[in-house]
């Protein structure tokens, strides 16, 4: 099993591009299933969930080729409704193909996601939203069997949650239906906008995106096209918080900004000097950060889940108390106790996180609990004194490109035991 093996103590400096959205390319991949033709997607991540989503892909009958960071896909010739159980288990936000794929071919068979490292993830919103468009599903025995008995007609769709996914399957499944299709209370993501923004490029026809009313007017057919995915929020708040803790002055380069909105007001509340210039974010850290008062995960535009886990590292050596509430995810925490072994002082009840700062975190061997929760502990070991071992990190592989080459570039002493 490998390992990320982090001399901390070091100060990051430098200047980093940052990866293409990985929460994007998934989605928009899986839409390049309704492209009657070819799409060049740029600024492809290269990371193991961008793999088994182009297996799928090839799976239904896509014909895929990589070149660094861009994948082509042609989907003249995809006709394959079942994704394998296997795949489907590799990767639970497969469950995105079904919009796609039922657009598609009219019917699909995939196996129940379940849940995984970071809570239950049901999915029933997804089903509510493509029962209302027309599906018929039969779900036993852990499969669930979808077809389309006549046609894909738009409709209504409220949800009672604006859940990322279901927003995703929605928004594929209308797409290409009969009619109108309005989602209330969708998702406001920025990787939303991003999959609306290709598929009007190959001929979509949505707006709002990224508001809480999307409107879809079916279309027959969607042509392809070259389109570039988003930079990665959620990897560049996980630099600039390695930034932050290490005391460092980094530059991330290829960003958008806004995207960051609730995340860069806590970093200067933490005392770190931000500076914002067109597509670059810098970051000067201040010798000892200050706590910060209260951090909540909302739905965006609120503050992020998938960055909650690396602040919880920057607040474990602030100044002071500061106070962590999770709203997303049930089982978000269980990087907690990792960070505990290292010295860390924290409480913890239900979603609740009391962290009191201590003056420094020490090197120990810990577990990567899920992706965020693993990248929290390589920053942690970023920090620490001593040698951090990080194991499971197959977990952070699943969202980072090139993670360790990234942070040495940054001037990190961190390498790969295989
Ligand atoms: C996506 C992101 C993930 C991010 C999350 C929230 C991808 C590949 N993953 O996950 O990184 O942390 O958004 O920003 O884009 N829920 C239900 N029923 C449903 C669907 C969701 O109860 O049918 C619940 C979930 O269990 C969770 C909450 O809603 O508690 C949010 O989930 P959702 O927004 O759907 O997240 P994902 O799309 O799974």
């Amino acid at each position: 099993m490998s390992a990320f093996v982090i001399n901390g103590g070091r100060r990051l400096n430098g200047s980093l591009r940052v990866q293409g959205s990985k929460n994007s390319v998934l989605p928009i991949l899986a839409a390049t299933l309704l492209v009657k033709g070819k799409s060049v997607i740029h600024n492809c991540p290269m990371l193991s969930d961008t793999h088994c989503t182009v297996k799928i892909l090839r799976t239904l009958g896509c014909k895929v080729i990589r070149n660094g960071n861009t994948i082509t896909v042609d989907s003249t010739d995809a006709s394959g409704y079942e994704i394998p159980e296997d795949l489907m288990r590799e990767m639970r936000s497969s469950v995105v193909f079904l919009g796609a794929v039922l657009g598609r071919v009219g019917k699909a068979e995939i196996s129940t996601p379940g849940g995984c490292e970071i809570g239950l993830r049901p999915i029933d919103l997804h089903l509510y939203a493509i029962k209302k468009l027309g599906v018929e599903i039969d779900d036993s025995h852990g499969r669930l069997s979808c077809t389309v008995p006549d046609k894909l007609v738009g409709t209504k769709i409220t949800f009672s949650f604006p859940s990322v996914g279901a927003t995703e399957n929605a928004i594929l499944t209308a797409v290409t239906a009969d009619g109108v299709t309005t989602i209330v209370n969708a998702a406001r993501e920025p990787e939303i906008t991003d999959l609306c923004n290709f598929l009007n490029s190959c001929g979509a026809k949505i707006k709002g995106a990224g508001e809480s009313v999307i409107t879809i007017e079916g279309v027959k057919t969607l042509t392809g096209c070259e389109y570039t995915v988003i930079c990665d929020r959620i990897a560049a708040a996980t630099f600039l918080v390695a930034g932050a803790v290490t005391g460092g002055d980094v530059e991330l380069n290829n960003t958008v900004p806004i995207h960051l909105n609730s995340v860069l007001p806590l970093l200067e509340e933490a005392g770190c000097d931000i500076r914002v210039r067109c597509k670059s974010i810098r970051l000067k850290a201040p010798r000892k950060l200050n706590r910060i008062d209260k951090l909540v995960t909302q739905p965006f535009p609120g503050f992020p889940t998938d960055a909650q886990a690396p602040f919880t590292t920057l607040a474990t050596i602030a100044k002071g108390t500061t106070v962590i509430v999770e709203n997303i995810f049930e089982s978000r925490l269980k990087h907690i106790p990792e960070l505990v072994r290292m010295g860390a002082k924290i409480r913890t009840e239900s979603r609740v996180a009391v962290i009191d700062g201590v003056d420094r975190l020490y090197g120990a061997e810990v577990f990567s609990p899920d992706l965020r929760g693993g990248a929290s502990l390589v920053v942690a070991g970023l920090c620490a004194v001593g040698t951090t071992t990080v194991r499971n990190i197959a977990f952070i592989d699943r969202g980072y490109e090139d993670f360790e080459n990234n942070l040495c570039s940054l001037n990190a002493d961190i390498y790969r035991k295989v």
